[in-house]
C-alpha cells in the first residue's frame, strides 16, 4: 500500500510540473519557470537510479575467500541480490519478482550444498557450527519466500526487506565465517 500511495505521489507532481511548464510557455520562452521545472524533471530518473545504485553491493576483493568455487558462488548471489533491488525498485513485476526470489532461494541452497561438500571432504573442525549458519539462513530465506507469494510484486516493501536481511546476512557471513574456511581450505592444500 506505501509503494502505491509513492507511486501515485510522483505521479501526481508529474502532472503538477507538466501544467507548470505548460502554463509558464504561455507567458513566453523566455520565462525560466518552466526551464527550470523541465530541467528538474529530467533529473528525476538520473537521481532515482543513483539511490538505487546506492543499495547495490559491489563486489570487491575483501569478499574473497581465496577458494575459486566459493568466490565463484558468493558472487553469483550478489549478482542476484542485487536483481532483487533492481526487482524491487523498478517495479519489474510480479513474475519477474518471483523467478529472481526462486533462483536466489535455489542458487542459496546449492551453494550451500557445495560449501557443506568441501567442509565434509576436508574434515573442516568447525562444520557443525557453519552448517547450523547455513540452516538458519534457509529457514529465513524460505519465510520470506512465503511472504513475498503473498504479496507479490514487492509490495510492502517486502522485497527490500528480504534485500536488507540477506544482504547483512551474506556479506557477515563472508566476511567472518567464510574466510575462516577459506583459510582452512587453503591450509589443506598446500599439505
Ligand atoms: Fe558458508
Amino acid at each position: 500500500m506505501k509503494k502505491s500511495y509513492s507511486v501515485f505521489g510522483l505521479f501526481f507532481l508529474i502532472i503538477v510540473a507538466l501544467v507548470t511548464i505548460f502554463l509558464g510557455f504561455l507567458f513566453g520562452l523566455d520565462n525560466p519557470v518552466p526551464w527550470i521545472v523541465l530541467a528538474s524533471l529530467a533529473i528525476i530518473p538520473y537521481m532515482h537510479e543513483r539511490n538505487i545504485r546506492k543499495e547495490y553491493i559491489d563486489w570487491s576483493a575483501q569478499y574473497e575467500v581465496g577458494v575459486k568455487l566459493i568466490d565463484h558462488d558468493h558472487q553469483k548471489l550478489v549478482g542476484l541480490l542485487n536483481q532483487v533491488v533492481s526487482a524491487a525498485n523498478f517495479n519489474m513485476g510480479e513474475s519477474y519478482v518471483q523467478s529472481v526470489i526462486g533462483e536466489l532461494i535455489d542458487y542459496t541452497k546449492y551453494h550451500f550444498e557445495r560449501e557443506e561438500g568441501l567442509m565434509k571432504e576436508s574434515n573442516y573442525p568447525d562444520l557443525e557450527a557453519h552448517l547450523d549458519q547455513h540452516r538458519q539462513m534457509i529457514e529465513q530465506v524460505e519465510t520470506f519466500a512465503k511472504k513475498i507469494n503473498e504479496r507479490p510484486n514487492c509490495e510492502e516493501d517486502v522485497c527490500m526487506e528480504v534485500y536488507r536481511y540477506l544482504k547483512l546476512w551474506l556479506i557477515n557471513h563472508i566476511t567472518h565465517t567464510d574466510k575462516e574456511l577459506g583459510k582452512y581450505l587453503q591450509s589443506q592444500e598446500q599439505k
